[in-house]
């Protein structure tokens, strides 16, 4: 019988077979890792239902609630916390999950078997572009549980994200496509609407050592530190030794803006500054996930002055400022706000 040769495309590599091949690799995986990233796929599945139709079916716009780090919660943020949650709970492979729009912990249901592994996720990111149809994401976050048994608690929560055992985003846009990383190497699959699944599509994401673009809110620039100014300035100098000037892009939803950093090169900042000392984004639904997929493709992700992955958390809703992307651009940054580039 004649096999033809396949493209990576053809080989039909679905997200569960890529998990389940992954898992073989891990001598000590029971496969209820794989069951786990099975839930979230299906919860993405049905976030996107909602986000591909916001516009029809009156799901933009805000509730009344304002959410504990005080955004106001868009319809499908809540849409997307309560998603997620429904089709992780009775999985039976979690201990514990935490959501960026839940002030406190979320526990598992009694009626359903719990596990060893503990669950954050930032059901939708980016929905402050909702109404304009421009792409948000979910992220997500899982770590292994550290107290022997009973319910999760804020010890199984609150490690360093060097602990994290695998991690991920969902990006809603032109296409849709689950990326994730289990520490070896990050992974993007496309969903092919016409057979419901998730297809390998971007194998093995390595992102540029260095790039040409930067992508930052600079309605803050009079906020940020002079370092952090002398920064951006020095990007737009032309200078074509060293490929300045950058060219600046920023969408305003960190899951879109990170994910063309991972795969064009350059640098994503939140800096702190004078009104946010920590900047905006949360460290445990954020930045963790994020730090943790751009290293497993070769970047770098730092608050700044050191590595994002080895922050040990104290509180669920930390925020920690941001500044990932290609090792040799975040490791200019931090010299600059080090004071030692001017
Ligand atoms: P979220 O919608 O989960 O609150 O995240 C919004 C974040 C992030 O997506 C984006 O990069 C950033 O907020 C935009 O903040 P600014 O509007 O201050 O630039
Ligand atoms: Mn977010
Ligand atoms: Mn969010």
């Amino acid at each position: 019988m004649h096999i033809p040769q396949t493209s990576p495309a053809q080989k039909f590599m679905t997200l569960e077979r890529h998990i389940i091949e992954g898992e073989r690799s891990h001598p000590d995986a029971t496969g209820e890792f794989s069951a786990l990233l099975h839930g979230l796929s299906l919860a993405a599945k049905l976030v996107w239902r909602e986000v591909s139709k916001a516009g029809l079916v009156n799901m933009q716009g805000s509730t009344k609630r304002v959410n504990v780090t005080g955004d106001v919660v868009k319809k499908l943020d809540e849409f997307a916390d309560e998603t997620i949650y429904k089709a992780m709970d009775h999985v039976g492979h979690l201990c514990v999950m935490a959501s960026e729009e839940n002030e406190d912990l979320l526990q598992i249901p009694k009626q359903y078997p719990s596990g060893k592994y503990v669950l954050l996720y930032d059901p939708l990111d980016g929905s402050s572009n909702i109404d304009a149809n421009i792409t948000v994401g979910s992220i997500f976050s899982i770590f292994q549980r550290v107290t022997e048994s009973g319910n999760g608690t804020l010890e199984d929560v609150l490690q360093c994200g060097l602990k994290q055992i695998g991690a991920g985003y969902v990006l809603y846009s032109s296409s849709m496509m689950f990326i994730y990383s289990t520490g070896q190497g990050a992974h993007g699959f496309t969903l092919d609407p016409t057979v419901g699944e998730f297809l390998l599509s971007h194998e093995n994401i390595r992102i540029p050592k260095q790039g040409s673009i930067y992508s930052v809110n600079e309605g803050n620039f009079n906020r940020w530190d002079p370092n952090m100014q002398r920064y951006v300035q020095y990007l737009k100098e032309d200078d074509k030794e060293t490929g300045r000037p950058y060219s600046s892009r920023y969408i305003g939803s960190l899951v879109g803006d990170v994910h063309r950093t991972l795969l064009y090169g350059g640098i994503y900042c939140y800096p702190g500054d004078t009104k946010n000392p920590d900047g905006k984004l949360r460290l445990m639904y954020e930045n963790n996930p994020l730090a943790f997929i751009v290293e497993a493709a070769g970047g770098a992700a730092s608050n700044g002055k050191g590595r994002i992955l080895e922050i040990q958390p104290e509180t669920l809703h930390q925020r920690s400022p941001l500044f990932i992307g290609s090792a040799d651009d975040v490791r200019l940054a931090e010299e600059f706000l080090a004071g030692k580039r001017t």
